[in-house]
Parts: C-alpha cells; structure tokens; sequence
C-alpha cells in the first residue's frame, strides 16, 4: 500500500489536486472530507443530533463508506447507497464541520480511513489531518498552501460561476476566520507535519501545480517523471 497524503488550508486546490493525482496514478482518492460529510448525512437521517458525541461515534463505528470508480469520476457510497451529489449540499457542509470536531468520531474516521488505504494498492488521501494524524508514514506529503488573499480571489470566482457576487473583503474575511479556526481548534488541528513538503501555489494554474506534484510524486515512487 503506498500512500500519497494531502493537507492544506481552506482553497489552496488539495482536492482538485488530489483527485488528478489519483487518477493520474491509478489510485483510490481518498476524499476524507467525504467521508465526514456522508457520516453527516447518516446521522441526519438517523436523527442524532449534531452535540450528540456517544451516538455520533456509535455510528461512525458502524458506518459503511466505500469508494468506487464511476461514470464521471469515483463516487461514494454510504451502506451501498450513491450519495455523491447529497453529500455536497449546504445542508451538509455545516452538519459535518459540526460533527468532525468530536474526538470519538475524528477516531472511528481514522480507523475507517487506515481500513480503505489497506485494501488499495495506493491512495491519494486528501483531508487536513491525512499528513499529521492518518497516515503519519506516508511516503510523500504534501502541504499545498497559497497566500489567503489568493485562495480568496479563487473563492471569490468559484462564487461568481455560480451566479453568486460576494464582496472580495467579505470572503477574504471568511477565509481568515476559517484559517484561524482550523489552526486553533483542540483536535487535529490544521498544522504542517514536519517531513511535509510545502508547496506555495500562488499565481499558478491547477495543471501547473499537478504537473509539479505529480513529478514530484514520480520521483519518490521511482517513476521517470
Ligand atoms: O473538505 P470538505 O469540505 O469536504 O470537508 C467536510 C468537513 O469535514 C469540513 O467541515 C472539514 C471536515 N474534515 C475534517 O474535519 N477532517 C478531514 N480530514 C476532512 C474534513
């Protein structure tokens, strides 16, 4: 099993990354963030509310969530179910920032997380604790950062294709605020591992960063690039 991890603030593009790597490389992507999110739904559906730690982590314990390649990309299955498109609403964005902060969920994800990399032969593994906490062996690490004004003006364009106009200094502001809470808050926190390498995006297209990741990538796994 060869691991591939991917940390990094809030727009700095890991999961774009993470996904062309993946593919690239013929590995499974693993979209931890993903996972959360389906572990939201389930518990949306099961009715546990989000401060209800001991439940919460019961069902991470005993949830099913599988990867599997599909039309389109790989898609995830909560118990054998196609939830790809019900796990990206706003719904569920905010229900899984709530439920990843307990610490018996943030476990029985990682023990899930370690089950899925086992059964591949490699994994690109995308998340803000996949360098620190999950996959502390990896062979390559990779920080992808960029400055806060540049992941700003990113969100700011993604908003905009979606017919949404926010203020550039509103969402800077909102990229602040979240960098502060990933950095500060109690368990795994969003930190850069010490054999990680960092990789500064700024002014680069999402082909310009693969490109460089995936050489780096291919020198480590002993490919020629
Ligand atoms: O990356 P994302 O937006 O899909 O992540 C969904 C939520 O899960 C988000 O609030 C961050 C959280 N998360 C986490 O706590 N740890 C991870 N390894 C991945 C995501």
């Amino acid at each position: 099993m060869t691991v591939i991890a991917i940390d990094g603030p809030a727009g700095s593009g890991k999961s774009t990354l993470a996904k062309s790597l993946a593919q690239a490389l013929g590995f499974v992507f693993l979209d931890t963030g993903a996972m959360y999110r389906a572990l939201a739904l389930a518990a949306q559906r099961a009715g546990v509310a989000p401060n209800d730690e001991a439940r919460l982590t019961e069902l991470a314990q005993q949830i099913r969530i599988e990867f599997v390649a599909g039309e389109g990309g790989q898609r995830v299955l909560l118990e054998g179910e196609d939830v790809s498109n019900a796990i990206r609403t706003p719904e569920i964005s905010a229900l899984a920032s709530r439920i990843s902060v307990h610490s018996g969920v943030r476990r029985a994800m990682v023990a899930l997380q370690r089950a899925i990399a086992q059964q591949a032969r490699g994994v690109v593994a995308e998340g803000r604790d996949t360098t620190t906490v999950v996959f502390p062996e990896a062979i390559i690490k990779i920080y992808l950062d960029a400055s806060p004004e540049e992941r700003a003006r990113r969100r700011q364009h993604q908003l905009q294709q979606q017919g949404i106009n926010e203020p550039y200094e509103k969402v800077l502001q909102e990229i602040l605020e979240r960098d502060a809470r990933d950095t500060s808050r109690p368990d795994s926190p969003l930190r850069i591992a010490p054999d990680a390498i960092v990789v500064r995006n700024d002014g680069w297209t999402k082909e310009q960063t693969f490109a460089h990741v995936l050489a780096l990538c291919q020198a480590r796994l002993g490919h020629s690039p």
